[in-house]
């Protein structure tokens, strides 16, 4: 069983998919971070202002290609998976993974990153704005689970995961 945690930049992936992956006794597997042993920088940041976006997600379909063979594993993902169909078929590849889509409000995503330097694609607000709209959509349509982030606790949130994949 996989879970594959998707949504926005800001909307918990990382953390809930720690608690989550400690509730369940599954590996955590964190994409940015395979990313970014790849590209051999120090930061995502890095890797888009010497090599552009474009590399990065080659980067990010080579890691989904490396975990498509992962049978067991909580993975959270990059907001902008959802951006290459092959990646979510290479992760979501078992009729018992879970695409899981965290939805938080914007609102909510920009207190959080208010201080935020380590995400080049929220470097500026507008842009920022116009990606969660188009995103979206794309979220909603991958998504076998959507969980409501809201003012919810990441530990509220992964057991409602836990719960909702009959794991509890
Ligand atoms: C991106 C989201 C980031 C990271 C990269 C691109 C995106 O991950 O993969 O900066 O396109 O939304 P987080 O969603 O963990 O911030």
């Amino acid at each position: 069983m996989k879970i594959i945690l998707i949504g926005f930049m800001g909307s918990g992936k990382s953390e809930v998919g720690r608690e989550l992956s400690k509730s369940l006794n599954l590996p955590f597997i964190e994409m940015d971070k395979l990313i970014l042993q790849k590209s051999g920088r120090k930061n995502i940041n890095e890797i888009f202002e010497n090599c552009g976006e474009l590399y990065f997600r080659k980067l990010e379909e080579e890691v989904a290609k490396q975990l498509a063979t992962l049978e067991e594993a909580v993975i959270s993902t990059g907001g902008g998976v959802v951006l290459d169909r092959m990646i979510i078929a290479c992760l979501k590849n078992r009729p018992e993974d879970t695409v899981v889509w965290l939805a938080t409000k914007f609102a909510t995503i920009c207190e959080r990153l208010k201080n935020d330097k380590t995400r080049p694609l929220f470097a500026d607000i507008k842009n920022a704005k116009k990606l969660y709209k188009a995103r979206k959509t794309l979220y909603e349509n991958y998504a076998d689970m959507t969980i409501a982030t809201n003012d919810k606790s990441i530990e509220d949130i992964a057991y409602e995961i836990a719960k909702g994949i009959g794991e509890l």
